[in-house]
């Protein structure tokens, strides 16, 4: 089967990156930036410094700093206005998924009329998107920085889409571990989770290939490696790197062969109950993992050793499903996860969103579900998770 891998968005990897950010808008060409963040990451002390960086370069900076979580299709809008009338000529944006996303919204509107909405749409991609967009990830977790897409709330119809920009999506991604020291331990758990759903789920997508599978593998073995300790020690930077370049991997993998069963769920979760991305995504995980044992046996195995499970010589597929379900929850206990009942969410509540999720289509899934399979699904994360 043919393998294509393409992301043309370059990305900077390393301790203490973030330094030289005013030094690469300036190699833009920018003299003016619209920074995009929200005010947590402001009072964790993080943009200041990055303000300090830019304005040494000789670069102006206007601040939109209102960013909201799953962010609205208005917010967008405004933050879109603000750099069209301070006349920016590059964007940056600082923080997690819904702050890239949202710069990822402000570079179409810079170079395309208002309003974002009527760019929604996979595989619509917004062709003259121009402006120079530099994003700082500060939580391990979306690989934002490599997919094409911004994820936005489209407010008409109460669910997320995604605007997509042909060619550089990002013009530099700047992935600085340091920057996710200061994470809390649910952020870090959850944020984490995200990650480890894309990496698990684009390695067993229907439409998964060779380069995807190759970022995969190493992505999986570095969040069973470091997930937990992260976790239990955000001052350990070699933990923080290790979930970082994870994370990014993570990314990579998810570029062709999309996400499957977790994300679709989670979108459903999200949208319903208000939950956080990567714990709507990762709530289902564990079973999802099992259900998908019996058609990549292979692959669920690798998954489960990397994530610290023992499978035996020649277990058969359902014994491979098990284990690798048991080996998740051991993972998310051990982040202390909340599950669906802990959260105070009525099973009937959870149950009926089923036929929703039906609905999303469901075309990367490895295995087809019906809507009995998707039922099941939801129970067994709301019982045993
Ligand atoms: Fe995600």
């Amino acid at each position: 089967m043919p393998s294509i891998f393409s992301s043309p968005n370059p990305t900077l990897f390393g301790v203490g990156t973030s330094r030289v950010i005013g030094d690469k808008l300036k190699e833009f060409g920018c003299q003016k930036v619209l920074v995009v963040y929200d005010q947590g990451v402001k009072e964790a002390g993080i943009v200041d410094p990055l303000l300090g960086y830019i304005h040494a370069a000789g670069i102006e900076t206007v601040s939109f700093d209102r960013v909201l979580p799953d962010p609205p299709d208005w917010l967008v809008d405004e933050a879109g206005m603000l750099g069209i009338n301070e006349k920016v000529d590059g964007v940056v944006g600082i923080g997690g998924g819904s702050s890239l996303d949202t710069a990822k919204g402000v570079k179409v509107l810079l170079s395309n009329p208002p309003p974002i909405n009527q760019y929604f749409g996979r595989f619509k991609g917004v062709k003259n998107a121009d402006k120079p967009l530099i994003v700082v990830p500060t939580t391990a977790g979306t690989g934002s920085e490599h997919t094409p897409g911004g994820t936005i709330t489209d407010t008409r119809r109460n669910a997320k889409d995604v605007v997509e920009i042909v060619g550089r999506s990002v013009d530099l991604g700047i992935v600085d571990p340091e920057l996710t020291l200061s994470l809390p331990p649910r952020v870090t758990a959850i944020t984490g989770m995200d990650a480890l759903c894309h990496l698990v789920e684009s390695f067993t997508s229907k439409w998964s290939n060779r380069f995807c599978e190759t970022f995969a593998r190493e992505g999986i073995t570095l969040a069973g490696k470091y997930l937990v300790r992260a976790y239990r020690d955000g001052s350990d930077l070699e933990a923080r790197e290790g979930m970082m370049f994870a994370a990014s991997l993570g990314g990579m993998s998810m570029l062709g062969p999309l996400c499957h069963l977790g994300h679709d769920i989670g979108r459903r979760l999200g949208a319903n109950f208000k939950m956080a991305h990567g714990l709507s995504c990762c709530t289902c995980l564990p079973q999802v993992v099992e259900f998908i044992a019996p058609v990549l046996p292979d692959k669920v195995k690798l998954i489960a050793e990397a994530l610290g499970g023992m499978v035996p010589e020649g277990a058969p597929p359902k014994e491979i499903g098990r284990i690798a379900r048991e080996t998740i929850q051991k993972v998310m206990k051990a982040i202390e996860m909340p599950n669906l009942k802990s959260l105070g969410l009525a099973k009937k509540d959870v149950l009926a969103i089923a036929p929703e999720i039906m609905e999303l289509g469901l075309v990367t899934a490895p295995v087809t579900p019906t809507l009995a399979d998707i039922t099941t699904l939801l129970e067994r994360a709301y019982e045993e998770n």
